[in-house]
């Protein structure tokens, strides 16, 4: 699975991205300052948007299809709550071969169009022993442990070269999610997330290397967008439902099939969390 950058090196990435930001904006109209990626079992907040503007992945120029069962490949603009918003609905990750480019292709059109909050969710080992399945915990910074930047190559206009990364997660919106999170009720942990490569789920070694590297939750997406969002000068919030104890920490096995049930059974609270923070933000 390979975009037309991988391919083909005369097509320049500014190319790559404009083509695409060209096409949505004229697919999509206006366009949300705040964007939202969807991760597993979260698409139903999309289908819950008002006056959706729905473009498929297959139709915008360069972006490959998504090979993930349970992740439908969709750019939905429209309102939630009467906030306009934009949900990227499916991602590319590492696992299926895409390059670190690929993945943060959808951050970097989407800041092109105009987005200037990135809100993103994810599924997550739990790492930390008190969490239990379900939980939902605001991430309030990562390790990016995939050994794959974004960034690497020729810097792209409007990107920095180095850019800081003190602050991955809005403080200030991190603040919004736990008066949000308090006022609706919704139990809010907050720890340091890593991301691993995958597509095989840890080793009970590798999680004990996690836990002592700091990391509270494991997961194989994130940390790469957010370094892209955060070199456009993106503002992130990011939350992990914790679908499962990570491996090692319990007797228990890994199945993705039931990452994925226990993604949507939860989700009503991490939807009462986004809907809350989408209304609160100016
Ligand atoms: N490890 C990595 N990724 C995951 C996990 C996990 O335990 N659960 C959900 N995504």
């Amino acid at each position: 699975m390979t975009t037309t950058t991988e391919r083909d090196g005369a097509v320049t990435r500014v190319e790559t991205i404009g083509a695409a930001a060209d096409y949505l904006a004229g697919r999509l109209g206006s366009i949300p300052e705040v964007a939202i990626v969807l991760g597993s079992g979260l698409g139903r907040l999309a289908a819950r948007m008002e006056g959706a503007r729905r473009v498929s992945y297959a139709e915008i120029p360069h972006f490959p299809a998504t090979t993930v069962v349970g992740h439908q490949g969709e750019l939905v603009a429209g309102t939630l709550g009467g906030k306009p918003l934009l949900a990227q609905s499916g991602r590319f990750h590492l696992y299926e071969g895409h390059a670190a480019d690929t993945v943060a292709l959808p951050v970097r059109v989407m800041a092109q169009l105009g987005v200037r909050t990135l809100i993103l969710t994810n599924a997550a080992g739990g790492i930390r022993r008190t969490f239990s399945r379900g939980a939902l915990m605001m991430i309030a910074d990562h390790v990016n442990l995939t050994f794959r930047n974004p960034l690497t190559g020729p810097v792209i206009p409007g990107e920095e070269r180095f850019p800081d990364m003190s602050e991955p997660y809005d403080a200030a919106l991190r603040t919004v999610a736990r008066r949000v999170a308090s006022s609706r009720g919704v139990p809010l942990e907050e720890g340091v997330y890593i991301q691993v490569l995958g597509p095989s789920y840890e080793t009970p070694a590798e999680v004990r290397m996690a836990e002592r590297l700091g990391a509270d939750a494991i997961g194989m997406s994130t940390a790469v967008e957010v370094i892209a969002a955060r070199a456009r000068g993106l503002r992130c919030l990011a939350f992990s439902t914790i679908t499962n104890p990570a491996s090692g920490t319990t007797a228990e096995r890994l199945d993705h099939a039931e990452v994925m049930e226990v993604a949507a059974r939860v989700s009503g609270d991490l939807e009462r969390l986004v809907d809350g923070v989408v209304a609160a933000l100016p």
